[in-house]
């Protein structure tokens, strides 16, 4: 997969953010959901790849556009003889954070990941366990650890105290226990409505004020953030929630046997080559959500690779018409 693409996949998630980001605060996550995935889904076929969705909107049945298995890109538009296009992989979330962007509350984003083909883990739509940290923090922490001697090597490897960490929780009745033994070490702790995807991209920016994401959401975010990671050099640390028989059989029918496995981004994002693209919907943390100035919109947007290590924080501006057009700094 040719690293030029990341300009392309930009375009596709700019789409969707601005398809949804009309809807904002206006308290439907369906509506908001659904005309990110048409913009996401039109604009993909214009991209000149022959991508396959991995990561989607579900299975085909319930699921209209951009479901696990559809081909998109432009290998679909083309007859027969057409120049070969290079097979990629895709992780779609058009509308992360469905309420964020229907209640207008901040880090809703529209984002997507590409690989060479088999280089993004099929995840069931399951749980996740999840701990997420960046570059410097990665080599000192685990899954398996308590919470306390995380937390620890992670004030550690940021030279400062546990009292100074921001740690990011996903408000839910599951981590009450999570909550109390973060409060016991005394480090600071931000509970978030929805969006444990962009918090994982923030602990891994430096300055970004936020050193760890801590609990269980959902697997696809978890890839999604697995291929952040890889651009990144933060780390996620995983293992699917399996406790009901029908979880065991999803993971089977994906080819996941080991449902204890902790995975790391390399195994849930492991191509060489990753591109990943999120834009703002709301405003957020490393990104500003999108701005309509009745001629023109101005969207804010992250394009990372991993080969070569690129990241770009890109701020476009969409003009309706040339002659109207007023740049303001
Ligand atoms: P949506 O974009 O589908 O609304 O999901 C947002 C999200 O908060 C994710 O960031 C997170 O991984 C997952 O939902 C958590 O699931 P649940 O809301 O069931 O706890």
């Amino acid at each position: 997969m040719n690293s030029d693409l990341s300009l392309d996949f930009l375009r596709v998630v700019e789409q969707a953010a601005i398809a949804c980001a009309h809807t904002m605060g206006q308290g439907d996550r369906v509506k908001s959901d659904q005309v990110a995935v048409e913009a996401m889904r039109q604009t993909m076929d214009t991209v000149p790849i022959d991508g396959t969705i991995v990561i989607g909107e579900g299975e085909r049945d319930d699921a209209p556009m951009l479901y696990i298995g559809e081909k998109v890109g432009m290998a679909t538009q083309n007859g027969e003889g057409a120049r070969k296009l290079p097979e990629v992989d895709i992780a779609v979330d058009p509308l992360e954070g469905t309420n964020l962007c229907a209640t207008g509350e901040p880090n809703a984003i529209a984002v997507l990941a590409a690989s060479d083909k088999g280089g993004l883990l099929h995840a069931p739509d399951l749980y996740m366990e999840k701990l997420v940290v960046g570059p410097s923090s990665k080599h000192a922490v685990s899954l398996d650890a308590s919470v306390a001697d995380n937390l620890r090597a992670v004030a550690r490897s940021l030279e400062r105290d546990v009292e100074d960490l921001v740690v990011i929780v996903l408000d839910r009745p599951r981590h009450e226990k999570l909550i109390a033994d973060i409060r016991a070490t005394g480090a600071r702790i931000r509970l978030i409505g929805d969006g444990d995807l962009s918090a994982g991209i923030a602990a891994a920016v430096v300055g970004s004020g936020v050193h760890a994401v801590m609990g269980t959401g959902g697997a696809p975010e978890g890839v999604l953030t697995a291929a952040a990671m890889r651009c990144l050099n933060g780390e996620i640390f995983a293992r699917l929630v399996v406790n009901k028989p029908e979880h065991e059989e999803r993971c089977r029918s994906m080819g996941i046997t080991d449902f204890k496995r902790i995975y790391t981004s390399k195994d849930l994002a492991s191509s060489d080559n990753v591109i990943f693209a999120a834009t703002g919907v709301t405003d957020g943390t490393l990104m500003k959500g999108v701005r309509f100035f009745g001629d023109g919109t101005r969207t804010s947007s992250i394009v990372m690779q991993s080969n070569p290590a690129r990241i770009r924080f890109i701020d476009t501006i969409h003009v309706e018409q040339a002659r109207m057009v007023r740049v303001r700094f």
